[in-house]
């Protein structure tokens, strides 16, 4: 058999056969050996895992990054277990390896799929070379909750933006040979609906009704699936009552039956055995039956499976074709990764790690994440020339570890160039920089250290401010209720603002944080998200104007709190609130009836919009649309629509604006949401030039999940616009109708 390379999709019936031929010849046990995965990130992992392996006890490991552990361990699966199945080799490779891309978040912020695709290919490269053939990445859990912790990972609150993610990402991983050396197999996780854990408390329980499920949180996992991703992971969290990790719903008829998946599902980190957590099965036996019946192939981390599997078959409680199911979707897996052929990694192959053009891509990423919010004045960009001198403040301006935020386990710090460090390289002896860090951490709610950063404002001429959030405050189990700037920034802000002289905030954050009480206190702010490895040149090059920030935000930004969910692709409700109709709190006559402000849906104290809305992000320039055009304004089922609008940048820099379309359904059987993102595309133009900016969709684009929950294309009227963010105005209008 080992002469017949079966590659990747092309050979997908040898594939089979070699699943076959394996299967009808392994016993149970070594069956259920293929369904674990152990930690292996233990000292002595040969010494310990050697045995196991040669018993066939194992199918994966996770957390070994020594690649010639990794080739010793692999070579003991090939030579001396009996059936020589390679191993999978495991690690969350989420943003970067050791060259750190912006966190996910942020490299949503960029609109730019080839680039996200860009940088897994990089941090698949890095991590394929210390052994990996398997990251546990894209996080694509669609989230409208800024206060959970894996927003950080997420690509923020839209299907559509989340799926073209979703499928760049994979195919960073994946390339275009999965055979290839350098590749690792992608896992679109956490398999679903994780992302609305209830007051954006990790773990914490989703209910989500089928149909938002299915028009909001599946549609990247479908586009993952569609760009190959080899496996998927069974998310924690409980969804409608049932844990994820043992939701037939979802594994079985949604994943297998509607779509057709043949890849591997893992359960997440101890997922199993946490089902008598939530109260789903009442010991690790019926755990492990719940989780295998419901259709997780393997098991990560914990041990149900290896403890009780083989019992749950011969009482008669499992089938063992449910099993033979699972190992046939794990050696799949194997067979297209090329691993049978390719086991032993070699690293010559391979670019070393943190290459000019892993950086490269990290700095590129970096610039394109960050996000213009405020502006005034034009205070950005700086001018070197006109700059004497520049203060820069705060505990996030020289921070080379915080910068790269969550999910870094091999990410090296020491790599890192800080804002404080990529502003001195880039202005040289040309503008004095007067540095001070004023705060211990983003957290510490001490004023000790006010006086040298207010000293070092008072003597320069403007002040970058480095606000936001430490690593350690977002991430996995890193939720926070209160999302203002913590500790004591916001009197930071104050104080350097008294000095008068123009304030530049620069904030690193694994999430959108709430800057009402600041926003007036600053004149610029530019949201770095966590940056990565390049942040500092990056943000150096967008404060003095080298590049124009491009930038739009990938998630709503509330004013406070409580807006929360806030999101752009709200439902219109039948009293949905205008400027006319919304009386804030301080405009509430004295001792008016309780009957005399409007019924509509909004905040007395936060109004109904959000500070900055889902799409925004300025520019050094000004654009301008107009001319919105269709190539018509009826559509019949199975037509092509284009729409198009001309773009001008109206200003004097030469810039890049993310043009964006979308679309309103206006009738639904059941309701559609006031706006929905249809085409976004990143254009470059010239000061004083113009670009038409096309889009094209089929009809098939504007169907969704109606009432039964399958998907439809319904006859009627719709709304489309095109323009730099979801609050775009310029509009057209058209219609579907019936083929008949
Ligand atoms: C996380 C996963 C991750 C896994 C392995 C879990 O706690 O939820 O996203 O892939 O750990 O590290």
């Amino acid at each position: 058999m080992s002469g017949e390379i079966a590659h990747a999709d092309g050979d997908a019936g040898l594939i089979e056969q070699r699943v076959n031929a394996l299967l009808a010849d392994m016993t149970l046990a070594e069956k259920i050996g293929q369904m674990s995965q152990v930690n292996a990130g233990e000292p002595d992992a040969v010494d310990t895992l050697g045995d196991p392996l040669r018993a066939g006890r194992i199918g994966s490991i996770i957390n070994l990054v020594n690649v010639d552990e990794v080739n010793e361990l692999q070579r003991i699966a090939v030579e001396e277990s009996r059936l020589g199945i390679p191993l999978l080799v495991a690690r969350d490779v989420i943003h970067g390896f050791k060259t750190i891309m912006p966190i996910p978040i942020g490299q949503a912020a960029t609109w730019n799929p080839e680039l996200v695709e860009a940088g897994s290919r990089v941090a698949g490269l890095e991590a394929a070379s210390a052994g990996i053939n398997w990251t546990f990445a894209p996080m694509i859990d669609i989230t409208r909750d800024p206060r959970w912790g894996r927003i950080a990972e997420s690509p923020g609150e839209d299907p559509y933006l989340g799926s073209c993610l979703a499928a760049a990402m994979v195919k960073g991983f994946q390339g275009d040979d999965l055979a290839a050396a350098g590749t690792v197999a992608a896992c679109a996780k956490h398999f679903a609906g994780y992302g609305a854990s209830e007051a954006g408390r990790d773990y914490a329980t989703t209910n989500i009704p089928e149909n938002e499920l299915r028009n909001v949180y599946l549609p990247p996992f479908k586009a993952a699936i569609d760009a190959g991703a080899l496996t998927l992971m069974a998310s924690f969290s409980d969804l409608n009552g049932v844990p994820a990790t043992a939701n037939e719903f979802l594994m079985r008829q949604v994943l297998r039956d509607e779509w057709g998946f043949t890849g591997l599902v893992v359960s997440d980190w101890n997922s199993v055995p946490q089902l008598t957590v939530h109260g789903l099965t009442a010991n690790d036996e019926d755990a492990a039956l719940a989780a295998a019946a419901a259709g997780v192939d393997m098991e990560m981390a914990s041990d149900t499976y290896s403890s009780h599997l083989e019992r749950l078959v011969a009482a008669g409680r499992l089938d063992e074709a449910i099993i033979d199911n699972a190992v046939a979707n794990i050696l799949r897996a194997k067979f297209r990764l090329g691993l049978f052929e390719r086991p032993y990694v070699d690293t010559s192959a391979l670019p070393p790690p943190a290459s000019d053009e892993a950086l490269g891509t990290a700095r590129e990423a970096a610039l394109q994440s960050v996000v213009l919010l405020k502006n005034d004045g034009g205070t950005l960009p700086l001018s070197q020339d006109d700059l004497g001198s520049v203060a820069v403040v705060g505990p996030l301006a020289d921070a080379p570890y915080e910068q790269l935020g969550t999910w870094i386990f091999d990410g090296d710090p020491e790599l890192s160039i800080t804002g404080l460090e990529g502003i001195r390289d880039l202005v040289g002896d040309s503008v004095q920089v007067n540095y001070a860090r004023a705060m211990e951490t983003s957290r510490s709610t001490s004023a000790e250290l006010f006086d040298e950063a207010i000293a070092a404002a008072t003597r320069s001429d403007a002040v970058v401010l480095f606000l936001g959030e430490e690593s350690i405050l977002s991430g996995e189990a890193h939720s926070r209720a209160d999302i203002d700037l913590p500790g004591a920034q916001a009197e930071l802000v104050r104080r350097v603002r008294q000095t008068g002289k123009p304030v530049i905030a620069v904030i690193m954050a694994g999430r959108p944080l709430t800057l009402a009480n600041i926003v007036d206190e600053v004149d610029a702010i530019l949201y770095a998200w966590h940056p990565g490895t390049m942040g500092g040149p990056a943000i150096a090059d967008l404060l003095f104007g080298l590049v124009a920030p491009s930038g739009k935000l990938p998630v709503t930004f509330p004013r406070m709190v409580g807006q929360v969910p806030i999101y752009y692709n709200q439902k219109n409700t039948g009293k949905p609130a205008s400027p006319e109709t919304a009386t804030l709190i301080d405009d509430i006559p004295v001792r008016a009836m309780q009957t005399s402000i409007g019924n509509v849906a909004y905040h007395l104290d936060a109004g109904f919009t959000p500070q900055w809305p889902f799409g925004f992000g300025l520019s050094y320039t000004e654009f301008e649309y107009s001319n919105i055009r269709m190539n018509a304004h009826e559509f019949r089922d199975g037509d092509k629509l284009e729409i198009s609008a001309e773009l001008r940048n109206a200003g004097d820099t030469a810039a890049t604006e993310v043009v964006q379309l979308y679309v309103r359904d206006m009738v639904g059987n059941v309701t559609r949401p006031v706006r929905e993102l249809k085409g976004f595309r990143r254009v470059h133009v010239e000061p004083g030039e113009s670009a038409i900016v096309e889009f094209q969709l089929d009809s098939s684009d504007l169907m969704f999940c109606g009432r039964d929950n399958t998907p439809i294309l319904e006859p009627g009227e719709f709304h489309a616009w095109i323009g730099g963010s979801s609050e775009a105005e310029l509009r057209t209008e058209f219609r579907i109708i019936d083929n008949n």
